[in-house]
């Protein structure tokens, strides 16, 4: 297609997309959050060929600029599933908030944006509502758990049904505070998942599923339920290796009381606070020592926001 063919869609468009924290303890591969932390993603039309992505803040140093960068590359997949052809030349800005490899979905809020930018570029973008660019953004990903929340905010459950991502949205109690310990360094999902066995034991399997259903009613409910109900038997030990002292922080963390899980894959830290995130914030840079980043955070009750 050329830009003459494309007269009726969209010149530009801009999206954000918040941060996520999957998992959430017990809730591997189904349970996520969306934190008001967000990258902000622009395309606008250029008569130069091809696909030029601009990056200030976080990867701005790492990231392909071209069309094998994640936002530009899930922007051109978005026209291809939707039948659709791209235009001849783009120029995408993003304005990034979310650290990469910390175990806060910044590869979802860009496989998110991206296609929420090609959906508002093409002629066939409401043929994408957002329960099915959570379908696609899976299929990409692979899990739905990051992706869920990164597109409809909140707190999510999905799930896979015959190999489609699907999703609820929950409301967080309102007093309920998240509070982030971004560590110093990466890890890379896939390291983290290839460490992960293929079986696991019954009573690990038991321990999670009674784990993760009271963590649906506590973090939206009974707040009180918190420290038990983000209780893990099924991946963060198995991970430990990849992750020592975020680990460590975890089980400090819940000694003293406070309901703290790995983000995600890791390697960060979140502790969801009843009532006092100031004194979680202050146990968090305490146990973790130097080069920890300690945020207090907020949910976001959105996913994508388009401007
Ligand atoms: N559920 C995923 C995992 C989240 O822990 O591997 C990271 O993508």
């Amino acid at each position: 297609m050329n830009t003459e063919q494309r007269a009726s869609g969209a010149q530009r468009a801009a999206v954000s997309v918040p941060a996520t924290s999957a998992n959430l303890g017990p809730g591997y591969d189904c349970l996520g959050a969306a934190l008001d932390l967000r990258d902000y993603y622009r395309v606008e039309l250029t008569t130069a060929p091809g696909v030029r992505v601009h990056v200030t803040g976080e990867g701005a140093d790492t990231v392909p600029r071209d069309h094998s960068n994640l936002v530009a590359s899930s922007f051109l997949r978005c026209f291809e599933h939707l039948g659709d052809t791209p235009p001849v030349g783009v120029d995408i800005y993003c304005t990034n908030a979310i650290p990469h490899g910390r175990g806060l979905g910044s590869s979802s809020a860009a496989t998110v944006g991206g296609l929420a930018l090609g959906r508002a570029m093409s002629v066939r973008g409401d043929e994408l509502p957002n329960y099915a660019l959570l379908e696609f953004a899976t299929e990409l990903e692979g899990h739905p758990d990051n992706v869920a929340p990164a597109v409809f905010g909140g707190f999510t459950v999905s799930w896979v049904e015959n190999r489609v991502g699907r999703a609820v949205q929950l409301q967080p109690h309102p007093d309920v505070v998240p509070v982030v310990a971004i560590s110093p360094t990466p890890l890379a999902t896939s390291v983290a998942r290839e460490l992960m066995p293929a079986e696991v034991p019954l009573a690990d399997a038991i321990f999670n599923v009674t784990r993760a259903s009271l963590l649906c009613h506590a973090l939206t409910q009974d707040p009180e339920l918190l420290l038990p109900a983000t209780a893990d038997a099924l991946h963060q030990d198995h991970r430990a290796s990849a992750y020592p002292a975020a680990h460590q922080l975890v089980s400090t963390m819940r000694e003293h009381g406070r309901a703290a899980v790995i983000s995600g894959a890791g390697p960060s830290v979140l502790a969801l606070a009843y009532g006092d995130p100031e004194a979680v914030a202050a146990d968090l840079s305490r146990h973790a020592g130097s080069g920890w980043d300690v945020r207090i955070l907020a949910f976001s009750a959105a996913g994508i926001i388009e401007s």
